[in-house]
């Protein structure tokens, strides 16, 4: 088994203000990606990361695409022997190492497996007007995350698809899904954030500081 992380990295971060693109930003003294390579590169036998332009010079990293989907297509594509594929994404940086390992434990008899919190808020669905279509049974509901690890051959079918599907897409297992294939969540932290915006970094650092 030749299990490859595939860390897409090429995200402007226009929403975070960084001065250059967020998977670079620092965070606890280090750039925001450095955390999630530390532990990919102990559970992976290598990892691809898709980078913004410009950013490509150190090995093990592949240009990005216009879309996050996009960019996991293209990192792939530079893994020919995966068989299991770990997706992670930068913006990620409280991923651990036990965490990986459950994903990776779960894939038994399935084709991807999402990390996931349970959803603490009350979901609704509304129309454009605002107004409030049904309310969701909250206790079949969950927060998806990465990492996401799938057997590689299903995840490079799933990505075959049209650059518009690519764009479309707001996580890979979607799209496994949309190709037939078999997802199962597996309960991880909700303090695996990903860090959006300027308030998501200060907490991400306050998290990564407790750990300590
Ligand atoms: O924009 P968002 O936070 O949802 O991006 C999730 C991850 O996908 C980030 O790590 C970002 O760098 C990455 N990304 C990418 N290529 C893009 C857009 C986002 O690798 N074109």
């Amino acid at each position: 088994m030749a299990v490859v992380g595939i860390v897409p990295a090429a995200g402007s971060g226009e929403r975070l203000g960084a001065s250059g693109p967020k998977a670079f930003a620092m965070c606890g003294g280090r750039s925001l990606i450095d955390w999630s390579l530390d532990v990919l590169e102990e559970v992976c036998e290598r990892v691809v990361v898709a980078v913004p332009a410009g950013y490509e010079g150190a090995g093990g990293r592949v240009l990005g695409g216009a879309s996050r989907s996009e960019s996991v297509r293209r990192a792939l594509a530079a893994a020919p022997e995966a068989t299991v594929a770990v997706v992670h994404d930068a913006a990620r940086p409280l991923i651990t190492r036990e965490l990986v390992e459950r994903c990776l434990e779960a894939l038994e008899g399935w084709d991807g497996v999402v990390a996931a919190a349970r959803v603490a808020d009350t979901i609704k669905e509304a129309d454009s007007s605002g107004r409030v279509v049904r309310t969701l049974d909250r206790s079949a509901l969950w927060a998806i995350q990465t990492p996401q690890v799938f057997r590689a051959e299903v995840l490079r079918r799933a990505l075959d698809v049209d650059d518009s599907v690519l764009a479309a897409a707001t996580d890979d297992a979607s799209l496994v899904e949309a190709a037939g294939g078999s997802v199962r969540v597996v309960e991880a932290p909700a303090d695996n954030i990903k860090v959006t915006r300027p308030v998501d970094l200060s907490l991400a650092e306050a998290l990564l500081r407790a750990r300590c």
